[in-house]
């Protein structure tokens, strides 16, 4: 094993205790694993030297005082040896932290929880790790301006974590390329409902409090997870093919909601139709009144809306749940991947329910006739400029009219192909630009897309014809 000259003097005196004291090999020390995964918008998400399963998240949430209190237990496998590594949290006083049973040291710097092991962890080796937490969760403002992490609502709360705010409510490597198994356990006081990911295993009672254990089986990644509570009206039925819906809405926006959230299982049938089977065992929505954020999101199984959607929106989110949540982007430059498809969906949408084509729709974009104007051509859609753009109008529609531009290109039957082909190639992992587009060449052998590629996917302005 390398390790530079200054180190191995640092280290050699420790060393030779650590030998003399437990008798091991001696042969292998373990390094630190990182604070960051160097993201290139987000360098210190996520952290180096493992790789988590699953996270089991114990919460006590009371509304009227806005504190929570967490025991998070994480699985994870080390990727090398490690004599520490970070967690992902911001705010909370941490109240101890155990490894394998035993009491780990720890430190807190910023978002970075640094925990020390009892015992030194090998590579390849399967650890538990138990944080518990308490206090009063933060929001979190994005370098854009908009909130994120945990936003109270006027009954409880809401928690939203793109791109970075999961770190304000549980301990967690908060970066896209590492998607774990959750059960996320919820005790809230009163009549009120806790909803989260995945399918609702329990509900159990102890005196005047209700805990809501929710469990999501396929890998998740830490940005989509979330939590609602308040008090919410429930809507609990099947798909014609059995996938379960569980709908949770605010009861001051059930009424505008609901010819929306009606058209449901009518919308999850066509994206199977058009992007294949869906990726989860469960599905629905939440709209609640999120104070400070105003906009939607994907969380899985059952995306969030901070007021009663449009048609629109409830497509852009479930097909989120194709390209997002089960294709997800490797790290955050690749966030157009997302977007694009989504935003492609809405067109395909109107254009299969007696709105504008997608080209049509294309063409106003290109004429600057689109939502956002010219602010479509700022930059390219993967190659944002910076952290506050990533969710900027280029991420999103010049997006879509790079799929759609690879649509003209190879006909609607071979580009059917290449979306269900990608979604399922890629199914519950993750995915960066560079696999997309060599995905694509590899279906249409004999097309070239180097213009795509060059004038609409990574090209700075507006490409010369449409
Ligand atoms: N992904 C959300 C949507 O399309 C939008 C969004 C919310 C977002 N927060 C974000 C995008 C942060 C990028 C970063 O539907
Ligand atoms: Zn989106």
């Amino acid at each position: 094993m390398y390790r530079p000259a200054q180190a191995v003097r640092a280290v050699a005196a420790s060393v030779l205790l650590a030998v003399a004291l437990s008798g091991c090999d001696g042969g292998v020390q373990g390094e630190p694993g990182g604070s960051g995964l160097r993201d290139p918008y987000f360098p210190k998400a996520g952290n180096g030297g493992y790789d988590v399963t699953h996270y089991g998240l114990t919460l006590g949430y009371e509304p009227a005082g806005r504190r929570l209190t967490g025991t998070a237990v994480i699985t994870a496998r080390a990727t090398r040896d490690l004599s520490a590594f970070d967690l992902d949290l911001t705010g909370f006083e941490v109240r101890g932290v155990t490894v394998e049973g035993r009491d780990a040291r720890f430190n807190r710097a910023g978002q970075e929880l640094t925990v020390r092991p009892h015992d030194e962890l090998r590579k390849g080796e399967t650890f538990g790790v138990t944080v518990r937490y308490s206090g009063t969760p933060r929001t979190l403002t994005d370098a854009d301006g908009s909130k994120e992490g945990w936003l109270p609502t006027s009954d409880g709360a809401v928690a939203l974590g793109e791109p970075v705010g999961s770190m304000a409510w549980f301990p967690s490597n908060d970066h896209p390329s590492d998607k774990a198994a959750y059960d996320i356990s919820v005790t809230v006081p009163g009549k009120l409902t806790a909803v989260s990911n995945g399918e609702l295993k329990s509900v159990t009672v102890n005196g005047s409090r209700r805990t809501f254990h929710w469990h999501t089986a396929e890998p998740m990644a830490s940005y989509l997870a979330t939590v609602a509570i308040g008090d919410f009206q429930v809507s609990r039925y099947e798909l014609e093919n059995g996938t379960p819906v569980y709908v949770a809405v605010d009861p001051a926006l059930a009424e505008a909601s609901k010819p929306v959230l009606a058209r449901l299982p009518e919308i999850m049938e066509w994206a199977e139709d058009n992007f294949g089977p869906y990726p989860f065992s469960s599905t629905g929505a939440i709209v609640d009144r999120v104070q400070g954020a105003d906009y939607a999101l994907e969380t899985q199984n059952r995306p969030v809306f901070p007021s009663a959607p449009d048609t629109g929106t409830l497509v852009h989110e479930l097909a989120h749940q194709w390209f997002g949540d089960s294709v997800t982007p490797k790290n955050w430059r690749d966030m157009w991947l997302n977007e694009a498809f989504a935003t492609y969906a809405e067109w395909l949408w109107k254009e299969d329910n007696d709105g504008p084509s997608a080209q049509e729709t294309f063409d106003a974009v290109y004429r600057g006739q689109g939502d956002n104007g010219m602010a479509v051509w700022d930059f390219p859609p993967a190659r944002p400029s910076s952290a506050a753009d990533i969710s900027d109008a280029p991420v999103y529609d010049r997006g879509a009219m790079v799929l759609h531009k690879i649509r003209q290109k190879v006909g609607d039957d071979a580009f059917y192909d290449i979306v269900q082909g990608w979604a399922a190639a890629h199914r519950h992992g993750n995915a960066s630009t560079a696999d997309f587009t060599s995905y694509v060449e590899k279906k249409a052998p004999g097309k070239d897309f180097g213009e795509i590629w060059k004038d609409w996917l990574y090209g700075e302005g507006r490409p010369t014809s449409p």
